[in-house]
């Protein structure tokens, strides 16, 4: 028996070895050259992941209580969190998903909500979003930093009333699990976070949107039986420089035995602002064209690239991009018929068909099926709206000290990507729970129209 799993494992080896082999040649390096994939933890991850537990009471910023944790845990909520309101894609998708049966957990959807027991804490880090523009500006230390916040935060009790109050509340509940819906988090962060569970040693899981992403691909090539052909992944710049998305599909991909396609990537720098209504980026141009430029560049790129194999499947590797998932395809069907002196230049590069995987709708599948894996699933019955989500967002705090904000109240440009790493005791940020006041008209008007099971919590 030993000896057969060790022929297994030479086996897998083997097979792990080919894939990586073969992988490196059908995903043209020089694309991916200078990915910025995260090393192990580095000395202000190791830090933060110190100090969050250097205070047993989780009072001091950046730390926990961790006593929750030593009781059963499967009561408590889940954590979701993204750098802003565009992970509330994520949340509607996991407040949508019937893709189960609640009672078998069969995969099969049975009319009752997959999550309708379970209740939510949503956080968004406004405040200090985009993360995707952190890495090339050289300040991916702070990023990571920033990500394990954001889940020091979820586990422990601690936020603000808002961004003036005197002293911390404590009453928030932990959660039992952390779903980062946000791409370029799981980028850079789903590792550290995983090594700060260890380190803790609390009972907790993690899933993020990028492996469930590319997970994804496997469910299409089985629906379409097709071989896959060209997958672009549209994101944000710091995700397409963690290479993030072409190692998760190489590896799903090659272990499940299938082939290893052409992964291109485009990192879109301004759309997620406009499609929050970001006035200073919609001056600059429309969420239309912004999508025109961008995916023109992507498969002008893949053109020039000289492979030739049509691009037959969508990742939407950013929070934002499911609310423009039409006008991403009406894009690049309009440039299959498009003629350039007479000729139609892009038809062959761009499949008839074009499959769209939305890793927010995966990640959702995956933490069910952790969730009942890991016996986590709460016991109570289907929980009212009013009590299933608690919304929080980070918001400047006007009495940190040098703190720099614009007129908008917003942190300043330099001060904001300036920041050194391990200022723990430097809470220029709070937690507070979101209301509808402090989101723009054009975030409100795109949570009432998008996002429905989202809106009928929050507008409660
Ligand atoms: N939530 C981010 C993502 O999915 C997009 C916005 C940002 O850059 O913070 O990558």
């Amino acid at each position: 028996m030993k000896q057969m799993r060790n022929r297994g494992m030479g086996l897998q080896k083997l097979l792990l070895i080919a894939v990586f082999f073969f992988a490196d040649i059908s995903i043209s390096e020089n694309r991916f050259a200078g990915a910025q994939e995260p090393d192990g933890p580095t000395a202000s991850v190791l830090a933060t992941i110190r100090n969050a537990v250097s205070d047993s009471s989780g009072s001091k910023p950046f730390t926990f209580h961790k006593a929750p944790f030593t009781q059963n845990t499967r009561d408590l909520p889940i954590g979701v969190f993204d750098s802003g309101i565009g992970g509330l894609t994520v949340m509607e998708a996991i407040l949508g998903l019937d893709s189960h049966n609640n009672k078998t957990f069969q995969p099969k959807p049975d009319g009752v909500p997959d999550f309708e027991s379970e209740q939510f804490i949503y956080l968004g880090d406004q405040a200090n979003m985009p993360y995707g523009n952190y890495a090339s500006v050289g300040k991916l230390d702070f990023l990571r930093e920033l990500i394990l916040r954001d889940a020091i935060f979820l586990l422990g009790k601690r936020y603000w009333k808002d961004s003036s109050a005197q002293q911390p509340s404590l009453d928030k509940p932990p959660v039992k699990a952390i779903a980062i819906g946000c791409n370029t988090a799981t980028a850079y962060g789903l590792e550290d976070i995983k090594t700060a569970i260890k380190h803790w040693n609390v009972p907790v899981f993690v899933v993020g949107v990028v492996d469930a992403g590319a997970r994804g691909l496997l469910e299409l090539s089985a629906e379409s039986s097709k071989p896959q052909a060209t997958i672009a992944v549209l994101a944000t710049v710091g995700t397409c420089n963690s290479g993030a998305y072409p190692r998760a599909i190489r590896s799903t991909l090659g272990l499940a035995g299938r082939q290893i396609p052409t992964v291109v990537q485009k990192g879109f720098v301004e759309l997620a602002a406009a499609i929050e209504g970001d006035t200073q980026v919609l001056s600059k141009g429309s969420v239309r064209e912004f999508i025109e430029r961008d995916v023109l560049d992507l498969v002008e790129e893949h053109r020039k690239s000289g492979d030739l194999r049509p691009i037959s499947t969508v990742i939407l590797g950013c929070t934002h991009f499911p609310l423009v998932e039409s006008q991403i395809i009406a894009v690049f069907k309009s440039l299959r018929e498009k003629e350039v002196d007479g000729q139609l230049v892009y038809s062959k590069l761009i499949a008839e068909k074009i499959e769209v995987v939305n890793p927010a709708q995966l990640a959702a599948k995956e933490l069910f099926r952790t969730l009942a894996s890991s016996n986590l699933r709460r016991t109570h019955d289907a929980v009212q709206h009013s009590k299933k989500v608690q919304f929080f967002i980070s918001v400047p705090n006007p009495s940190s000290p040098n703190i720099q904000l614009t007129a908008d109240g917003s942190l300043e440009h330099d001060y904001k990507y300036g920041r050194a790493t391990q200022q723990f005791d430097v809470e220029d940020t709070r937690f507070v729970p979101m209301k509808q006041e402090m989101l723009p008209v054009s975030s409100l008007n795109m949570l009432k129209t998008s996002l429905p099971n989202v809106w009928r919590i929050f507008s409660n």
